[in-house]
């Protein structure tokens, strides 16, 4: 496999992000090179962040699935392109070569076909963590259908929306999943969501639970028996660079949830580069990331990073604490991984049991450790850093978005330093500025702002599904003339950045971003609710945890619990477990202003305990309720 794009040392990235800066066509042209494509673009990047529009490599042939797996044929055809770990450890690991990947992946992209699927079409994957879900994903990519993936924790009601947001054509999933010592009936979570859409015309099954469910006639499939039938030989549909590879999904602070448009070959190039560059990884690796494909780090660097490179990508069915809290541990001994990638919520959740469990094993082969999604704080990084890469692996805590495709910050083992907290220095073709609330780039160092980027890179989502107005004013409106991403950072006196965390509505609890109005859309809907505001808090754990305050409609409550139940459920067969509140305060009336508004910064300083330093509040329509507020988190949830 070609390496030219990797960056050794330090003097080489300044001079390659200099480069990259100076001539962003001729650095990302360059890196496109090494890739198969069956026509070449006609240029290399056209953009305007006004309008908004990104177009990488235009008029240049490709097909995805071929740069993943046809491509390294010849030379590493018996090379393991997946390692299955299965939830229990005593069901045996799946060694899948890159041969055997192409022989299902051409069995599959078949089989879509037989079935109607053409490309341009949506299908949506609503399955766990099986080799069935990257085979399917580069199915899609073989024929050219645009994947929508929904992570299998989603409700029935979360998957419809989804489904119908961007007219599904099929959905894959599969009888359920396995999730440590419970498993989970998708199948029957899909009939549910299917009650609500119209565009579904094939459901496909993987049975993996052996669990009871329903096939509906001429729907329903199980895939097993029709992909028998299937050739193994198929010839990859010729993609435009700029047509669409997949949609993911992602919460905004308001509405619903915006389905990311990424397109094929701008994503495949950025994928490739910035996975060789952050992890280092060299044609023996083992290479695991813990994700779960369903979050765009798992499509960027569970499938299409890794295999783009030839890579070997562990796939991970389990949760880490199952059977113990030593899984992860015992699976990088059992498999040599070099190369670990995981949460900082993971991190702290495994940090907080006994040390044993990572003393145990022999973790001597890890020489990068990654962390991605969210703010990692110090005691975290620390024991990561000293417990499971004993101060040898390089940390780099990486930092991304599901709009931003790829790892655009993050520290490049042996080239740029790893700073505990810091996500460091953008990688080459990333051009990062701090802004104040007027939008003036803050110069200098030393300085904190909202964090935005100045041109395009090439993963960069291109729309949203169906809204590109929604797209234009969520990212290119506040600032105009950048891409705005929601986060705050710093840049210390160094330079370096550190992300600290949503600017927005956006609330990242366990990784998962959640956006604050659809929760209190759901949370409204119960009948005794007027309105409710939800906020974030800190979590030893989580990283943040839910706050909501509830306002009620009738003055008495009989049973405080009994409702605080009952929103919950709500919320978790409305959206998902995922969204359920870790505190709830019910209260008569919400702080508000005089223009009606609902006062989130002051419930925010409440439900943290930073009560004395309220800030203004000359605009507050209601300064009893504060009060009552106040102390009822000082009786309540003070420690
Ligand atoms: C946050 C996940 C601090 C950030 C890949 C971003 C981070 C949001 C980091 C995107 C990091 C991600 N340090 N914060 N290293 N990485 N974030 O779309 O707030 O699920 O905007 O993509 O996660 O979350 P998403």
């Amino acid at each position: 496999m070609s390496q030219n794009y990797r960056i050794r040392g330090t003097e080489e990235y300044t001079r390659i992000y200099n480069e990259s800066k100076t001539s962003p066509e001729e650095f990302w042209g360059g890196i496109a090179e090494a890739f198969s494509w069956s026509k070449k673009w006609d240029a290399v990047l056209k953009w305007d962040f006004n309008q908004p529009e990104v177009k990488w490599f235009e008029g240049g042939k490709l097909n995805l699935s071929e740069n993943c797996i046809d491509r390294h044929l010849n030379a590493l055809g018996d090379k393991n392109a997946f390692i299955f770990e299965p939830n229990n450890p005593n069901e045996p690991t799946e060694y899948i070569s890159y041969s055997e990947l192409s022989k299902r992946v051409n069995r599959f992209a078949n089989l879509l076909l037989s079935k109607g699927i053409r490309k341009g079409d949506r299908v949506c994957i609503y399955l766990p963590m099986i080799p069935d879900l990257p085979v399917a994903m580069l199915a899609c990519a073989r024929i050219g259908a645009i994947h929508s993936i929904v992570f299998a924790g989603f409700s029935a009601q979360a998957l419809a929306s989804r489904i119908n947001d961007s007219d599904c054509k099929m959905v894959i999933t599969s009888d359920g999943s396995f999730r440590g010592e419970k498993s989970i009936e998708l199948k029957n979570i899909v009939d549910e969501a299917l009650l609500n859409c119209t565009t579904v015309e094939t459901v496909l099954v993987v049975k993996r639970i052996h669990s009871k469910v329903t096939m509906m006639p001429e729907r329903d499939y199980w895939i097993a028996p029709l992909l028998e039938q299937q050739s193994e030989v198929h010839t990859a549909e010729q993609m435009d660079a700029e047509d669409p590879l997949f949609i993911l999904y992602t919460s905004g602070s308001t509405g619903t949830p915006k389905g990311m448009v990424h397109t094929t070959g701008g994503y495949m190039v950025n994928a490739a580069y910035t996975f060789q560059n952050v992890f280092q990884y060299e044609p023996e690796d083992m290479y695991w990331c813990s994700a779960d494909i369903g979050w765009i780090t798992g499509h960027s660097y569970i499938v299409y990073g890794p295999l783009l490179n030839g890579a070997t990508s562990v796939l991970f069915e389990g949760v880490p604490s199952y059977p113990d809290c030593g899984r992860f541990w015992q699976t990088i001994e059992k498999l040599n991984v070099n190369q670990f990638y995981t949460a900082p919520t993971t991190i702290r959740s495994l940090a907080k049991e006994s040390l044993d469990f990572v003393n145990r094993y022999d973790l001597s082969s890890l020489k990068t450790i990654g962390t991605v999604g969210e703010p990692i704080n110090i005691e975290a990084w620390n024991w990561y850093n000293d417990n499971v890469g004993k101060g040898k692996a390089t940390v780099v805590d990486t930092w991304f978005q599901t709009e931003t495709g790829c790892i655009l910050i993050s520290p490049i083992p042996n080239a740029t330093p790893s700073i505990a907290t810091f996500a460091t220095l953008p990688l080459p073709g990333v051009q990062l500025v701090l802004l104040d609330d007027d939008g003036n780039e803050i110069l200098g160092n030393d300085v904190k702002g909202k964090l935005c980027i100045k041109a395009p890179w090439p993963s960069m989502a291109r729309t949203i599904w169906g809204n590109h107005q929604r797209y234009k004013e969520t990212y290119f409106t506040a600032f105009p003339g950048y891409y705005f991403t929601g986060d705050g950072a710093l840049r210390n006196e160094d330079g370096y950045y550190r992300i600290t965390g949503r600017v927005d509505d956006v609330i990242i609890v366990s990784g998962h971003n959640l956006g604050t109005a659809p929760i209190e859309n759901v949370i409204n809907e119960h009948e005794k609710v007027a309105e409710s505001a939800i906020v974030g808090v800190q979590h030893p754990i989580k990283g943040m945890a839910l706050f909501g305050f509830v306002s009620l409609k009738t003055i008495e409550l009989d049973d405080e619990n009994l409702l605080k139940q009952e929103i919950n459920q709500l919320i978790a067969s409305k959206i998902g477990p995922i969204a359920k509140l870790d505190f709830i305060q019910f209260t008569q009336e919400l702080p508000k202003t005089r223009s009606g508004k609902i006062m989130r910064r002051i419930l925010r300083k409440i439900a943290n305990n930073e009560s004395d330093s309220l800030g203004d509040v000359s605009t507050l329509l209601n300064p009893p309720v504060v009060a009552q507020l106040i102390e009822l988190y000082n009786t309540k949830f003070k420690k």
